[in-house]
Order: C-alpha cells, then sequence, then structure tokens
C-alpha cells in the first residue's frame, strides 16, 4: 500500500475488526452487554500494538493508540452533532490544499522571510509569486519591505484567503489573489516561492520548467524538487531547519 493516510487507515481498520470480531459474538455468547471503554481501550492498545510491528513513526502509534478511546470519549459527551458539521466545514475552509493536494496550512517563519528579503535584494527580482500564499505571513512584510516590487499571493483555501486578504489591505503593490496554484501562469514572475509539502514536487517542477522565463529562479522551502539537484540552498537558520532550495530555470 503506497500511501501513508492509506496505510494507516488499514491498521486501524484491523485493529477494530480484530477486537469486533472476537468481542461482539463472546459478548452476544454470554448475553452480556458489551462494555464499549474497555473495547476502544483494546482496539487502541491492538492498533499501536500494529503500528509497533510495521514500524509506523512515533506520532502514528500514539495517533492510533489514542484515536478508539477519543471516539469513545466524545461519543459519552453527548455533543449535538450539528458541532460536529460546523467543526468540518470551518476546518475544510482552513485546510482545503490538505485534502486536495495533501498541503496543509504551516507558516513561514520570520528567518526565513528574512533570507527571501536578501535574495530578492541580490537577485533584483521584480515580481515575485508566493504559490499557496497562506495568510501572507511571507509576501505580506515583502510587499512592506519593497513597496517599488510587485508581490502576488495565490491562495485557494478560502477562510486562509480572507484573512489574508484582510491583513494584506491598503498594500498596492500586493495582488492577493484566490486562485488555485496550478492554475497560476509563471512566465510574469522573477521568483517564484513555495513552501508546499514533498507530494506536489515533481508536478510543481514540472510546471515551473514548462511556463518561467530562463534565468528566473523558483525558490522551495523545505522540500527539495527529487532528483534535481538545486543550483544553490539557503540554509535558514531556525528550528527546525527550513533550507531553501533554489533553481534557476
Ligand atoms: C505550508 S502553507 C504555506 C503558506 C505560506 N506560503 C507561507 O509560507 O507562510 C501552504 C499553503 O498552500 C495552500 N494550498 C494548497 N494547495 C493549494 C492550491 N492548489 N492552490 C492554492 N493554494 C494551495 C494551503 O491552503 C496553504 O495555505
Amino acid at each position: 500500500m503506497s500511501s501513508t493516510p492509506a496505510r494507516q487507515f488499514a491498521l486501524q481498520g484491523a485493529a477494530v475488526i480484530l477486537v469486533l470480531s472476537l468481542a461482539w459474538p463472546y459478548y452476544g455468547w454470554t448475553a452480556e452487554a458489551m462494555p464499549w471503554r474497555q473495547t476502544s481501550l483494546l482496539i487502541g492498545a491492538v492498533a499501536l500494538a500494529l503500528a509497533t510491528i510495521s514500524r509506523q513513526p512515533w506520532w502514528w502509534r500514539l495517533i492510533h493508540a489514542l484515536f478508539m478511546p477519543a471516539v469513545w470519549t466524545t461519543y459519552t459527551l453527548a455533543i449535538p452533532p450539528g458541532w460536529f458539521l460546523l467543526g468540518f466545514v470551518l476546518l475544510l475552509l482552513v485546510y482545503r490544499g490538505a485534502l486536495s493536494g495533501q498541503v496543509p496550512l504551516y507558516l513561514s517563519n520570520r528567518e526565513t522571510v528574512a533570507a527571501l528579503d536578501e535574495l530578492i535584494g541580490k537577485e533584483e527580482c521584480e515580481r515575485i509569486v508566493d504559490l499557496g500564499a497562506g495568510v501572507g505571513s511571507t509576501m505580506i512584510p515583502l510587499a512592506d519591505r519593497w513597496p517599488d516590487k510587485h508581490f502576488t499571493g495565490a491562495e485557494n483555501a478560502p477562510l486562509t484567503w480572507l484573512a489574508g486578504l484582510v491583513l494584506g489591505v491598503g498594500r498596492p503593490n500586493l495582488h492577493w489573489r484566490w486562485e488555485d496554484l496550478w492554475q497560476m501562469p509563471l512566465a510574469d514572475y522573477d521568483l517564484v516561492y513555495a513552501f508546499l509539502s514533498p507530494v506536489p514536487m515533481p508536478k510543481l517542477w514540472e510546471k515551473a520548467r514548462a511556463e518561467m522565463r530562463p534565468g528566473s529562479l523558483f525558490v522551495s522551502n523545505s522540500f527539495p524538487v527529487p532528483g534535481i539537484a538545486p543550483d544553490f540552498v539557503i540554509d535558514v537558520a531556525c528550528t527546525p531547519p527550513r533550507p531553501l532550495y533554489c533553481y534557476r530555470i
């Protein structure tokens, strides 16, 4: 099984099936009520064992151990179902990218913004775009720092885009677009910045190579393009490390 979410789903599912296929007949046979609290704890323990045997990272093991007990605890709280729907909709409005392209929201830090600031000065870039621009924590400070340069942020999660729109208001050199990054034409930009995830990098590199002008710069925060050596790497001084992989087109 190739994808991590599918593998984890299968592990948790196996634990549920294993425990229930023994517990249900047993309690049916003895005509006793199923003890759901203990059952959920047992499913957690079996899921933890399966995750450990199959050498999943520690955070997945923790998630497997706690998932079913958390489901049971939440059930006992008898929360009206509308709240779950509201929570789901809010998460979707912010984390749309995680669902559609395995790119969640997390923000570039100040050190990265400072490194980009220096790079923009060195490269004498005029037009800069952030593909998957989040709430604007990269483009907004850079737009303030360079009032004569043009900055574009493309973001497709509605609530995240709205937050960026509000935070970036009053900056004529900032173009804040509700746009799918795959639909963004890249030919106009001197520097294309992306902070996404390992998943889209091969496809994004193909897009960059096909559309960006010769001499322009593609910069990926943290996630290199597999199989392609960057022209240079900027080691941003921060923890955890967030190198900027820079590819000259
Ligand atoms: C890791 S965050 C980076 C945010 C920002 N670039 C920064 O450096 O602070 C990635 C962002 O990409 C957005 N995203 C994911 N897929 C996208 C797509 N297809 N089109 C536009 N934005 C997308 C997510 O919603 C998320 O806000």
